[in-house]
């Protein structure tokens, strides 16, 4: 559980800007509502930004009022649209986007998404001096300084929804099943899945196995009276890391069938704990930003609300434990 502590109170601005950038994740919504709320109760004035870093090169910039984000805090998706801006690389673009800001008296940037929209708003404000903070938000929960990101929690529940169903099917047939998930540099959302799905073994780009592994997993099972098997595997780098596994297990004498799960883990309503988690980390960025902190993230620390500087955050890798993979295994023994 989080602990919801008191947030800052000084306010030095009038007018901020909140967007949404990278892929989107459960609970964006949830922290767009907490920003535009929290800020107008302090009596500032909010503008969303549009389709992430695009909308401050193009100028898709809108006031928010305290209706603008009505009836939103259940959805999926980011009612701001999101995108990988790549234009954002550019020292020369960031220059125009902080002058844009400015014209329009905006004081402060709120950047809710992962490590690259991270970089992109670091950079902004190491170039230009613009204020901004970030919100972590991605279904990976791979960004460094934080324990938990908007839109995993969600992301797994999807998941473990989808093995419950596949688990009954795979039972019935005595097949074995390869269940790809999301999660191209880590393997949180792997190793979460299949411990509370209880998978017969997780492949994670930490900790990667090969056919001959997963067939000595599977026939240790088969030993023991198993008909059935589910291995949950990371997409890794290259989406179809399931597909490749199965078609290399064929020579193990196994036919195991592939779900792909893809983008169904991006999308649905967010479960509670990624609405409190946005609504408190929104509620907490914008406190911050508001009394002068910036230049960082508000992340998770020991359960409790922690600003992390970019420099402890960006290009970080945060390593899943192998301990989980360890206890997953001995669980599904
Ligand atoms: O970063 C979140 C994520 O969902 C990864 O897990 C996945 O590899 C990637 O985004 C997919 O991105 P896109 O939707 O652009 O294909």
């Amino acid at each position: 559980m989080i602990q919801l502590t008191k947030l800052p109170t000084k306010v030095l601005y009038r007018k901020i800007a909140v967007l949404t950038s990278g892929g989107d994740a459960p609970g964006m919504n949830a922290a767009v509502r907490a920003v535009t709320r929290y800020a107008i109760s302090h009596g500032v004035e909010v503008y969303g930004v549009q389709r992430g870093y695009n909308g401050l090169i193009d100028g898709q910039v809108e006031k928010l009022e305290l209706s603008s984000v009505a009836n939103i805090i259940q959805k999926g998706g980011t009612v701001l649209k999101t995108a990988r801006c790549l234009e954002f690389l550019k020292k020369k673009v960031r220059k125009e986007a902080a002058a844009l800001l400015c014209r329009d008296g905006i004081e402060g940037l709120v950047v809710i998404g992962g490590d690259g929209s991270f970089t992109g708003a670091s950079l902004l404000e190491k170039e230009t001096g613009f204020p901004t903070i970030g919100v972590p938000g991605t279904i990976d929960n791979d960004i460094a300084g934080t324990e938990d990101t908007i839109g995993f929690d969600t992301a797994v529940n999807t998941a473990i929804d989808a093995i419950d169903r596949i688990r009954d099917t795979a039972s019935s047939h005595e097949r074995t099943f390869l269940v790809e998930v999301m999660g191209r540099n880590s393997g949180f959302i792997a190793l979460y899945t299949g411990l509370g799905g209880g998978a017969e073994t997780i492949v994670i780009p930490e900790a990667p196995q090969n056919a001959k592994q997963i067939h000595e997993t599977i026939r240790r099972g088969i030993d023991r009276g198993k008909s059935s098997s589910i291995i949950v595997v990371a997409e890794g780098k290259t989406v179809g890391n399931a597909q490749i596994l199965s078609k290399e297990l064929k020579a193990f004498g196994y036919d195991p069938k592939v779900c792909t799960l893809g983008h169904t883990q991006r999308g649905g309503s967010p479960t509670a704990h990624d609405r409190v988690l946005a609504s408190y980390l929104g509620s907490a960025a914008t406190a911050y930003l508001l009394s002068g902190k910036s230049n960082g993230m508000l992340g998770i620390q020991k359960g409790a609300v922690a600003f992390v500087p970019y420099s402890k955050v960006i290009g970080k890798k945060k390593i899943s434990d192998p301990y989980v993979l360890k206890l997953a295994s001995i669980l599904a023994s």
